[in-house]
């Protein structure tokens, strides 16, 4: 098929390099001029294994293409794949602007039941005006809409593309579908064909249950750690109901990243305009809110007033094997440690750069996790990169002043740290002194 991607950002790049390897003639339209260039010379501006290779792949193949012109882009294509983003207004709603401006730049140049695919996260409703706006303003003429929302992770993408779990084709128009099944038939994943409407929920039905998961097993890891017992064992447990099932059970320092946050609010917000304000999601705001505020605690607890102090911060990203610092739960964490008086040296192998637009001017970068914990009082990890989980339990003890470890990310078995010699603190489990 002739497919035009509308957005090189993490869902549309990864779709379009994923439909063109699968056989399809693909071309990506976006309107940063620099990150066009560097993908028709086969440079990814996001790093995801496997995508600089698919991409130089396909490039050679001819069979994916790059532009910042509309016209070329779009024009004699039947499928037209729109992945830009939907990122969050001051009131949390979804800003839909650059969906809509991209809406307006296709519409000049799209044929006679061109089918518009819409891969962005969406509130309800939208794809109905999606197709409205295009028809009003390519005068009329009559073009066909799908909702395929995305479920792929950043880390995984690649991956989670030709290996999802299933794909939700959403739509009036079964001739449409039908064309966008064929599509996806090669990925060889389950498919299920809904409505419009029930496709845009499903997306952020989805996400919403996967951080009401993550919210509701930090809430008992608290209690775990009241109750002197351990999440670890208490997630196994419940995990291995299979109606429950055993994934987005680790307890931690709170989700961060471009979806989550995002996406709850936007769900939120639509509720309370419909007059339906979702009550458990509120929670799951509240207790991922509170998971930065209960490491800050630990911090005080053991180590008194924290003026003067020095705090190693490991992991600054909001998850492992990215630099995304969106959302990312260091960055309360490490503002709440500053304001109580604290001074933070802080380590990402990979996300310091963004970090610094983002971080209070103070904070001392580490190019290692050695110089991040020289002479520090103690040390906090956020993200569980495993370039942390494999650091010597040594040499913890021989760069810190007070050997405390505060883990956020349960990086640790408590049989090795009970036998290391240093303080841990970590989520839902029982301290070692
Ligand atoms: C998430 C979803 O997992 C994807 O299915 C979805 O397509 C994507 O949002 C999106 O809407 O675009 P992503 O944000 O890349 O993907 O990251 P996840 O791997 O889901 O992690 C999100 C956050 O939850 C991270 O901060 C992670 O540390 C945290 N998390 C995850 C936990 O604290 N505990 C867990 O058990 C799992």
């Amino acid at each position: 098929m002739n497919i035009a991607v509308i957005g090189t950002g993490y869902v549309g790049l990864v779709t379009g390099v994923c439909l063109s390897h699968a056989g399809n003639s693909v071309t990506c339209v976006d309107i940063d001029k620099d990150k066009i260039t560097g993908l028709q010379n086969g440079r990814p501006p996001i790093y995801e294994e496997g995508l600089g290779e698919l991409l130089q792949t396909n490039l050679q193949r001819k069979r994916l293409h790059f532009t910042t012109d509309y016209q070329k882009g779009i024009t004699g294509k039947d499928v037209i794949l729109l992945a830009v983003g939907t990122p969050q207004n001051d009131d949390g709603s979804a800003d839909l602007s650059a969906l809509f401006s991209a809406c307006r730049a296709i519409a000049p140049h799209l044929h006679e039941h061109t089918i518009i695919v819409t891969k962005s996260t969406v509130p309800i409703g939208t794809n109905e005006q999606i197709k409205h706006y295009i028809e009003q303003a390519a005068c009329g003429m009559s073009v066909s809409i799908i909702a395929a929302p995305e479920f792929l992770r950043q880390g995984s993408a690649v991956h989670d593309t030709f290996h999802g779990d299933r794909i939700v084709i959403g739509g009036e128009d079964s001739e449409a579908m039908q064309t966008v099944e064929e599509l996806y038939r090669p990925f060889n994943i389950p498919i299920i064909k809904t409505d419009l409407r029930s496709a845009e929920m499903i997306k952020y039905a989805s996400n919403a249950f996967l951080a009401a998961k993550i919210s509701f097993i930090n809430e008992i890891a608290n209690l775990c750690e009241h109750a002197d017992a351990n999440v670890e064992d208490v997630a196994q447990g419940i995990g291995m109901d299979r109606r429950i099932g055993n994934h987005f059970l680790s307890p931690g320092a709170g989700y961060g990243g471009s979806c989550f946050p995002k996406d709850l609010s936007a769900i939120m917000s639509y509720g309370r305009k419909l007059g339906c304000p979702l009550s458990i999601l509120e929670s799951v705001q509240n207790v991922n809110e509170r998971q930065t505020n209960i490491l800050v605690e630990k911090v005080q607890k053991r180590l008194g007033n924290l003026t003067g102090k020095t705090i190693a911060i490991l992991g600054l990203a909001f998850k492992p094997g990215t630099d995304d610092m969106r959302n990312a739960p260091s960055i309360p964490l490490i503002k709440k440690l500053m304001m109580s008086g604290a001074d933070v040296n802080a380590f990402d192998p990979a996300a310091t750069e963004h970090a610094k637009n983002i971080l209070p001017r103070e904070v001392n970068y580490a190019n290692t996790i050695d110089e991040a914990l020289a002479n520090a009082d103690g040390a906090v990890i956020i993200t569980d990169w495993q370039e942390i989980k494999d650091y010597p339990l040594e040499s913890f003890k021989n760069h810190l002043a007070d050997p405390v470890i505060f883990d956020g990310r349960n990086c640790f078995s408590l049989d090795r740290m009970s036998e290391s010699g240093i303080a841990y603190y970590s989520i839902g489990r029982p301290t070692i002194h």
